[in-house]
């Protein structure tokens, strides 16, 4: 896998969103994984920007969501598909059928998990992979312990995601207990992966990611297997990196 550091998150988000904008000029209607979390939020400001200031025509873009709490409604403002309409959908020009994002509240979730799978199969499978980092080596809701062929299903969260994501919530008690995320082996089948990691607290699992062993014990290590993988790191999240490794 390719790594490249950046000294400010900014610049990590930018070179995210110029990747993006690059792959969708060239291929208009490319189909792209999206990720959510905090450390996405700048790479989507900057893509909103980018797209404006090139005119991009997001008209035929057609994205997947990797995962979906289970239990909070589209409008729960903590729910994966709220905050895509928030930091991405609502402020550029895809049409929202387009979109699609796990659906937590499926009364039959097993069969949710298959469709979703369908659907991307029927769109020509992910072209392009935007993929965060948990501080436990998770990747989209794949928490260790996680097979490579494992594909969308529904998981139990970590109590160290749970305490993770708790800043986002009010209290602990009200993150949701589980949730849908595409597995392993679906997000390995994407052409090309993009990961992105900010921050000193990322820089453990990021050099297991890169330098560790494959295992199912960091699930983001099966990236090192992949193809055509980058990882775009802001200068902290790459401490931990023996020097041979960066670009
Ligand atoms: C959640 C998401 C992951 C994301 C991770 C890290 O658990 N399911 O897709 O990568 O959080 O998020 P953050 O960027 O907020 O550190």
């Amino acid at each position: 896998m390719k790594v490249r550091v950046f000294d400010t998150s900014d610049e990590m988000g930018l070179a995210a969103a110029k990747l993006f904008a690059e792959r969708i000029r060239s291929k208009p209607d490319i189909v792209l994984g999206l990720a959510t979390g905090s450390t996405p939020v700048r790479m989507y400001d900057a893509l909103v920007r980018v797209a404006k200031e090139d005119e991009l025509d997001l008209s035929r873009v057609v994205t997947f969501n990797l995962d979906e709490y289970i239990g909070l409604r589209a409008d729960h403002d903590q729910s994966y598909r709220y905050f895509m309409n928030e930091h991405l959908f609502d402020k550029i020009s895809i049409p929202k059928e387009n979109t699609h994002v796990p659906d937590g509240m499926a009364s039959d979730l097993e069969a949710m998990c298959a469709a979703y799978e369908e659907a991307i199969e029927e769109a020509g499978g992910i072209d392009l992979q935007l993929l965060g980092i948990g501080g436990n080596g998770h990747i989209a809701f794949n928490e260790p312990g996680s097979g490579a062929d494992s594909r969308t299903r529904v998981v139990d969260l970590t109590s160290e995601t749970i305490r993770d994501n708790s800043r986002f919530f009010q209290d602990e008690s009200e993150v949701p207990r589980q949730a849908v995320t595409m597995g392993i082996a679906s997000i390995m089948e994407a052409q090309e992966i993009v990961l992105i990691a900010d921050g000193a607290h990322k820089a453990d699992a990021v050099a297991k990611a890169v330098e560790g062993d494959i295992s199912s014990a960091v699930p983001v290590s099966f990236l090192q297997k992949h193809p055509n993988c980058i990882f775009l790191l802001e200068r902290e999240a790459a401490s931990r990196l023996s020097p041979g490794v960066l670009e």
